[in-house]
């Protein structure tokens, strides 16, 4: 399967998508995670991408979209796209690379959550920085506090998530995220609404009800 999967920061993308790939054997092509994979490798588009995740504004599109087909390249046999497109042009982007391919998207997964309870989740997350595994002080505790369930040592805070930059990435979210929603229905493609303001277990076990339909 080649899925899409949209949402605000914070809605819980990175959480169900290393559920999906666990049960569906697909890669899960994060642009967050590759871009802190970049900035950790002190690549020359880590370098670049900085101060944009810093302040919670979008990374240029033209970076992004390069960085993106190249996963997707990499991933022949099904991937979940985790944070890309984000704008329209990464929208527009991604289908000319798809088309040029012969391929196509089998459904695009939407998150909805309100503002309400994104900030709670953004400043109570911790990640781990070896594995990637995710976190949240109340929602999701590790078995012992502060340390990853795998044994990777201590989890840490992001940056990006100090309240004022949540702020800002909302911000972003509803000037140039939101539209991507609208662009994809406009051209009809296989939208899956997902109430993502339940418990954890529960989004997932609407997306994978979803996606089992989905994959016959
Ligand atoms: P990115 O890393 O993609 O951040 P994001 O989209 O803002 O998403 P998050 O990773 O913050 O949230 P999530 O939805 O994955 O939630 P999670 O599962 O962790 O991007 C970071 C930056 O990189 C951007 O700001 C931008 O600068 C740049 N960038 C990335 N892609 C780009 C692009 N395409 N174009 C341009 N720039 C780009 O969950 C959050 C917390 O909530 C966790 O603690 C979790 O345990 C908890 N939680 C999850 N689900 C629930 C639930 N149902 N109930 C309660 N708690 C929950």
């Amino acid at each position: 399967m080649k899925l899409i999967l949209l949402g605000p920061p914070g809605a819980g993308k990175g959480t169900q998508c290393k559920r999906i790939v666990d049960k569906y054997s697909m890669a899960h092509l994060s642009s967050g995670d590759i871009l802190r994979a970049e900035r950790k490798a002190n690549s020359e588009l880590g370098q670049k991408a900085q101060s944009y995740m810093d302040s919670g504004a979008l990374v240029p599109d033209e970076l992004i979209i390069d960085m993106m087909i190249g996963a997707i390249k990499k991933a022949p046999a099904g991937y979940v796209l985790d944070g890309f497109p984000r704008t329209i042009a990464q929208g527009e982007g991604l289908d000319a690379a798809l088309e040029k391919a012969g391929e196509k998207i089998d459904g695009i997964v939407n998150l909805q959550v309100p503002d309400e309870p994104i900030m709670a989740r953004m400043t109570g997350r911790r990640s781990c920085p070896v594995c990637g595994a995710v976190y949240h002080i109340e929602n999701l505790k590790p078995k012992v506090d502060g340390q990853c369930d795998k044994g990777c040592g201590e989890l840490v805070q992001r940056k990006d998530d100090m309240p004022e930059v949540v702020s800002c990435r909302l911000k972003t979210y509803h000037e140039q995220t939101a539209a991507v929603i609208g662009y994809y229905q406009r051209n009809d493609n296989n939208i899956i609404d997902i109430d993502a303001n339940q418990d954890i277990d529960r989004v997932t076990a609407d997306i994978f009800s979803k996606l089992d339909a989905l994959n016959g």
